[in-house]
């Protein structure tokens, strides 16, 4: 069910948790407590690496270095923003495969050792780092499943493999890693599952071929949230990857690189009517105070259309549209045919919003992101969320 209608009064529940704030992001540990400790039970012998890019806020990140976490980095300021919470720079791996030069320079003189690259260019870049650093090679393979696509961005062809890591060799650069990533929010594990079996049979090639010793396999991100606020299957999803796991020879290590599916489930947003018309059509216009620029972005960038609860008394049915607080027409979503009459005042709450939301909320046309609320007594939300 995409929208919920729930009586107006409960709405309060949720004002109450941001102190009255709205838009307010509730922040809940717990979440990612949990979806950390079951992607690495369904992962058993893989070094999870969080991609700090779904969602870099300090609290998260602190959730997770106490759960010593390892960290996934795309620049020389994420990085940055980990050190003083005391990550060891041995933790973190910088997987950009398109660096500038200063990030380069600027990622290892913070003390990043290792690095991506998926094309021969950019070992030019990395090459006079060569006896500092290790480079693993960012191999393609498409996720028909997968709505994010990240193979036609990146990403060599497999077949390019053993020539690009052969140049390499000739230049002094050690690669001895291979990645991909599957694209986002896939459905099924199964082209990890078929992409490591790829990685094993290039890596074992580049090993009798003399060309490289590859000792790191990084399956990626792509593992998915529900947006259903219900937890994610991860023992099931990742069955087809611990299927391949045992053809992994015992000196390659395994890693991940998730992000949407730890920080998706960590945040709530709660927001208001701020404003309503009746346009053409009879349709009624509900103006949010969060739209795409802020919590909201996914709607566009990753296809996501999130399941809203509304907290209204409401009125007759009519056609419905909603938008965002910016004067931007691209600032609007979740078309319905019939919804019933919403007030001004009322509050709409859309859960699992943590992922590539916040990270991305800018201040168009002045318009602040919403603020982030640290939750201290999580039992009372999680009721409300089941
Ligand atoms: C290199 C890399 N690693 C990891 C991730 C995280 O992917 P996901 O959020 O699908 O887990 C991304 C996402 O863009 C990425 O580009």
């Amino acid at each position: 069910m995409l929208t919920t209608i729930r009586p107006r009064s409960e709405g309060d529940f949720w004002l109450a948790q941001t102190g009255g704030n709205s838009p307010a992001l509730l922040f809940n540990p717990n979440r990612v407590r949990d979806t950390w400790r079951a992607l690495q039970q369904a992962l058993p012998n893989v070094t999870l690496y969080y991609a700090v890019k779904s969602n870099p806020y300090q609290s998260l990140v602190a959730t997770l270095v106490n759960e010593g976490a390892s960290f996934d980095v795309a620049s020389a300021p994420e990085i940055q923003a980990l050190l003083p919470f005391g990550v060891p720079t041995s933790r973190m791996i910088h997987t950009h495969p398109i660096k500038t030069e200063h990030d380069l320079e600027t990622s290892i003189q913070l003390g990043v050792r290792s690095f991506v690259i998926d094309n021969l260019d950019e070992l030019w870049k990395v090459a006079p780092y060569r006896h500092d650093i290790t480079v693993m090679l960012r191999l393609a393979f498409v996720a028909p499943d997968a709505p994010i696509d990240l193979s036609r961005k990146f990403g060599a062809q497999p077949e390019d493999a053993l020539h690009i890591m052969a140049v390499a060799k000739q230049m002094g650069i050690v690669i001895d890693g291979l990645c991909f990533h599957v694209g986002s929010q896939a459905k099924s594990a199964e082209t990890h599952r078929i992409a490591l079996l790829r990685c094993l049979e290039i890596a074992g090639d580049a090993a009798s071929e003399g060309i490289a010793m590859i000792e790191r396999i990084d399956i990626g991100g792509g593992f998915p949230a529900n947006y259903s606020n219900q937890a994610v299957d991860f023992d099931g999803f990742c069955k087809p990857i611990r299927e391949v796991m045992g053809q992994v020879p015992a000196h390659i290590q395994l890693m991940a690189e998730p992000g949407r599916a730890i920080s998706a489930p960590s945040m709530t947003l709660v927001s208001r009517v701020i404003g309503r018309s009746k346009r053409q059509d009879d349709t009624w216009w509900y103006y949010l105070d969060d739209g795409v620029y802020g919590a909201q972005s996914g709607r566009i960038f990753d296809h996501i259309n999130y399941p809203m609860t509304i907290y209204t008394e409401g009125g007759d049915r009519s056609a419905a549209v909603f938008a965002g607080p910016t004067c931007d027409s691209v600032d609007r979503f979740g078309d319905h045919d019939s919804l019933p009459e919403l007030s001004l005042g009322d509050v709409i709450v859309i859960h699992e919003i943590g992922a590539y939301s916040i990270a991305t909320a800018c201040h168009f046309n002045g318009v602040a992101p919403p603020v982030i609320i640290d939750l201290e007594d999580t039992a009372d939300v999680q009721r409300r969320q089941a």
